[in-house]
C-alpha cells in the first residue's frame, strides 16, 4: 500500500520544533500500528517529541489517533455508574487492591485495566497473580459479566485496546523516551479512555519513587491528563500524592496483597487507608455519589465481601496461603536517633533486585520477594534495632549491603 506521507518529513518537522499536521498525526499512529513505520523511525520521532514537546491541540489529535488504533469498550449498558482510578506508579502502591472493591461496595462499577511492574515500580497484576489461581486475562464478555455480578474487575488490557500504545510504550521503554509529559499523558489516557469508564480519578505521584520528581512537573502531567480526559467526555480529576516514602510497610507482590487485605479487614497502615479513602471519595463523587462515606464499607465488611468475590471470579482462592520468601535478612539501625527518610526509589530498587520486579516485560517475578519496613520516617530508633527486612527466594539475592551502603535509610541523631 502506498503511504501518503514520508515519515522522515514528520521526524524532521518535529525535530525542528514545528507542529505535526493533523493528517500526519493520524497517519503516523495508524502506520506504526500496522507495521508500515519502522521502530527506529518511531524511536527518532519519540525522541524529537521528548525534546520539543507537543502543543495541546497536537497532543489531543495524537491521543485520539491512539484511541482509534483499537476498540473502545462500551459500558453504557451497565445498571450503575462507572469510575476508574489510575496511578502513575510508585513503590508499595497497592491502593487499587482495597480501592476497587471498596468503591464497588458502594454501587459504583470499577473497570480497572492494570499493568505489570517495570523497573523500580510495582505492578498491580503482579501483586494479584501472587494469589494462587488468580488470572489477569479476562475476555470482553467476562469483563462485562463480572462488572454486572461483582461490580469490580482488575485485569490486563486486551490486545485490542489502544494497540498503538502497547507497541509504542515497549519501544519507549528501550529507547530512553518514557520521560515526556505528552508521551506519558497520551499513553495513559488513550488506554483509560478506550476502557469506557465515565469517570476517572488520577493519582499522580510525586517524589523520588515516582516518574515525576517535582510538584511542578507532576502538576503539569496532571493538568495535561485531566484536559485529555475531559475533552473525551470522561469526568476526570487528579490528586497529586507523595511518593518520596513507600506507601505502607511493604513493597513486593504477596507482601502487598497481605497488607491490602488488612486494610479491607478494617486495619492496615494509616497512609494506605488514608489514600484509599481519599481516592474512593473522589471516585464516588465523580460517579454522582458524593454523599457516601466510603469508610463504612471497610468497617462493616462489605468491601471485603466484594474483594473475595472479585478474586474468585478470576479463578483465585482468597483464603489460600500466599507465597512466602525462603530467605530473610534484617538490617538494623547503625545509630540511635529519629528516622528522617526512607527513600522510595531505593526501596523500590531493593525490592526489584530481591526478585519482586522484572527487568524485561516477560521476565518472571518472585511473588514472595520484597522489602518490609519496620520503621517509618519520624520514628525514634535505637542502635541495633531492626529497621528493614529483605525477603528473597535465595540467600544470594537477600545478602546484606554493608552498614554504610544503605542509601534507603537516613537518620538524624536525637
Ligand atoms: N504508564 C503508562 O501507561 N504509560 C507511560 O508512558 C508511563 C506510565
Amino acid at each position: 500500500m502506498s503511504e501518503p506521507f514520508a515519515v522522515v518529513d514528520v521526524i524532521i518537522a518535529k525535530r525542528d520544533g514545528h507542529r505535526i499536521l493533523d493528517e500526519q498525526l493520524d497517519w503516523v499512529i495508524d502506520a506504526y500500528t500496522r507495521g508500515a513505520i519502522a521502530d527506529e523511525q518511531m524511536a527518532a520521532l519519540a525522541m524529537a517529541i521528548v525534546w520539543r514537546g507537543m502543543e495541546p491541540t497536537e497532543l489531543a489529535r495524537w491521543t485520539a489517533a491512539m484511541i482509534a488504533s483499537g476498540e473502545r469498550l462500551d459500558l453504557s449498558g451497565l445498571d450503575r455508574p462507572t469510575a476508574d482510578k489510575h496511578s502513575t506508579g510508585g513503590v508499595g502502591d497497592k491502593i487499587t487492591l482495597p480501592l476497587a472493591p471498596l468503591v464497588a461496595a458502594h454501587g459504583v462499577a470499577v473497570p480497572q485495566l492494570s499493568g505489570r511492574g517495570l523497573g523500580h515500580t510495582g505492578g498491580t497484576l503482579d501483586k494479584l497473580e501472587s494469589i494462587p489461581g488468580w488470572r489477569a486475562g479476562v475476555s470482553n464478555e467476562d469483563f462485562l459479566a463480572q462488572l454486572r455480578s461483582v461490580g469490580a474487575v482488575v485485569c490486563a488490557a486486551g490486545a485490542g485496546l489502544a494497540p498503538a500504545d502497547r507497541k509504542l510504550y515497549a519501544l519507549r521503554d528501550v529507547t530512553g523516551t518514557v520521560e515526556s509529559i505528552p508521551l506519558i499523558a497520551s499513553s495513559i489516557m488513550s488506554k483509560k479512555i478506550a476502557e469506557g469508564s465515565s469517570a476517572l480519578v488520577l493519582d499522580v505521584k510525586v517524589g523520588t519513587g515516582a516518574f515525576m520528581k517535582t510538584v511542578e512537573s507532576a502538576r503539569e502531567l496532571a493538568e495535561t491528563m485531566v484536559g485529555l480526559g475531559t475533552a473525551h467526555g470522561v469526568r476526570t480529576v487528579a490528586l497529586l500524592t507523595d511518593m518520596s516514602t513507600p506507601l505502607g510497610f511493604t513493597a513486593g507482590n504477596a507482601l502487598e496483597v497481605r497488607e491490602s487485605v488488612e486494610v479491607l479487614a478494617g486495619g492496615g497502615p494509616f497512609d494506605v487507608v488514608e489514600l484509599t479513602l481519599a481516592l474512593a471519595r473522589e471516585m464516588l463523587a465523580a460517579a454522582g455519589k458524593g454523599d457516601v462515606d466510603p469508610a463504612d464499607a471497610l468497617r462493616d465488611g462489605r468491601a471485603m465481601d466484594v474483594w473475595r468475590a472479585m478474586i474468585r471470579a478470576q479463578g483465585g482462592e482468597p483464603d489460600a496461603a500466599l507465597p512466602i520468601a525462603r530467605e530473610k535478612h534484617v538490617l538494623t539501625a547503625v545509630a540511635s536517633g529519629v528516622l528522617s527518610r526512607v527513600d522510595a526509589y531505593a526501596v523500590g530498587i531493593a525490592a526489584w533486585r530481591l526478585g519482586a520486579g522484572r527487568a524485561r516485560q516477560d521476565d518472571p517475578v518472585s511473588f514472595g520477594a520484597g522489602v518490609v519496613l519496620l520503621a517509618k520516617p519520624g520514628d525514634l530508633v535505637t542502635a541495633g534495632q531492626p529497621l528493614v527486612e529483605l525477603h528473597a527466594m535465595s540467600r544470594s539475592a537477600s545478602s546484606a549491603p554493608s552498614r554504610h551502603s544503605n542509601p534507603a535509610l537516613s537518620s538524624a541523631a536525637s
